[in-house]
């Protein structure tokens, strides 16, 4: 099969293309998978260039060589043989999140797919399945109400626009950070948030105003920002760490002396983890989130399709460039053709 191999770390994780190498063969337990579409991320990024927690060589995970890419969308060859299937059968239509899905083939446990449900595609799934993240950031972790004002950093990217889209489910007053006017303009078309601000100046100040001094409830932040989190915030706010996006690996010292003044609370949430640790409260909450897709409260931003996987790097080049506006996907085998294998 063809797969985006890092066979050692990159700096530019543009220059990576696809090679052949052998098939997968799946576990006992394991699900072989053709993969129709996959969804390049920022993780997918720093993961290339051995600048991420899961860059374990002593776990193995993401230490070359190994297959790129986490989100999924396909379709069910193979069935595990050790008789553990029960809801999942081959030709059902599946999306996911497991290491190594900028690939035609993919073998994973049952723990890491779900069946795509009725009324949606392959491609709006995968754009989706990397965000339940920010579904159980904002429910389950920030716990924001309709009395909340909710600030949102990152909030053009996947989980932000995600992070936005349920706060403002849940009725809380919305503001979005932009990197630039072109991102917020888009923003301001698509998002039904209640003020897009653009991340330059005196941005902090406009937060603090709109919020008539008091400052915000809850900041959800995705690009490593704490410092200026803080000074946004309200007395009795809570800051939830989600990603690190704008800090190129390396991670910002945080005043907590500040933090005190505030009587702030400071959360880190890591959603793989917590899925691994309590496997009940994950299903609650991709039964929300799902919830939430298909009723329509929640609409995907397919910002970019691309075709093939000769085409990964450069996604991965747009995203690095801050080019991408919600998400983006590409496309890697018709739907028709795995349908017919
Ligand atoms: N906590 C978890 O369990 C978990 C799970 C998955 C991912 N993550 C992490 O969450 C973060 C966000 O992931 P994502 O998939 O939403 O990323 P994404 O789609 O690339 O979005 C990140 C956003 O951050 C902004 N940004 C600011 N400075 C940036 C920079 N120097 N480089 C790139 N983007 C920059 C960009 O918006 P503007 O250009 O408009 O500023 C961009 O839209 C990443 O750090 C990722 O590793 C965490």
């Amino acid at each position: 099969m063809k797969a985006i191999v890092v066979q050692e770390f990159v700096a530019n994780p543009s220059t990576l293309v696809p090679i052949s190498i052998s098939s997968p063969i799946p576990n006992v337990n394991q699900y072989l998978i053709s993969i129709t579409h996959c969804s390049p991320q920022h993780a997918d990024i720093l993961h290339a260039q051995g600048k991420h927690q899961n860059n374990d060589s002593k776990k193995g995970w993401c230490f070359p060589p190994f297959i790129l890419g986490y989100d999924f969308a396909g379709v069910i060859q193979t069935v595990p043989s050790d008789g553990s299937s029960h809801d999942l059968r081959k030709g059902d239509r599946v999306f996911g999140a497991a290491i190594g899905a900028f690939a035609e083939y993919i073998c994973v446990t049952a723990s890491s797919i779900r069946k795509i449900p009725e009324g949606l595609s392959n491609e709006t799934a995968c754009a989706m399945s990397g965000q339940a993240v920010s579904y159980a950031a904002v429910v389950n972790i920030a716990k924001v109400g309709k009395e909340d004002t909710v600030l949102v950093s990152g909030a053009s990217g996947g989980l932000g626009s995600v992070c936005c889209m349920v706060a403002k489910a849940l009725g809380a007053k919305v503001i979005a950070l932009a990197g630039d006017e072109q991102k917020a303009e888009y923003m301001r078309r698509d998002m039904g948030v209640d003020r897009v601000v653009v991340q330059k100046g005196d941005w902090i100040e406009q937060i603090v105003t709109f919020t008539d001094g008091r400052g915000v409830d809850v900041v959800l932040d995705n690009t490593g920002m704490v410092n200026d989190a803080i000074r946004c915030l309200a007395y009795f706010g809570r800051i939830v760490i989600l990603g690190f996006a704008a800090r190129k690996g390396v991670m910002e010292e945080v005043k907590t002396n500040k933090l005190l003044l505030k009587s702030a609370t400071l959360v880190g949430y890591r959603f793989g983890e917590s899925g691994r640790r309590y496997p009940d409260e994950m299903q609650r909450i991709w039964d929300g989130y799902l919830g939430m897709l298909q009723d329509g409260r929640l609409k995907p931003i397919l910002f970019g399709r691309y075709q093939g996987l000769q085409s990964v790097g450069r996604a991965l080049g747009d995203l690095a460039g801050r080019k991408v506006y919600g998400k983006i996907v590409v496309g890697v085998t018709d739907i028709e053709d795995v349908a017919k294998l």
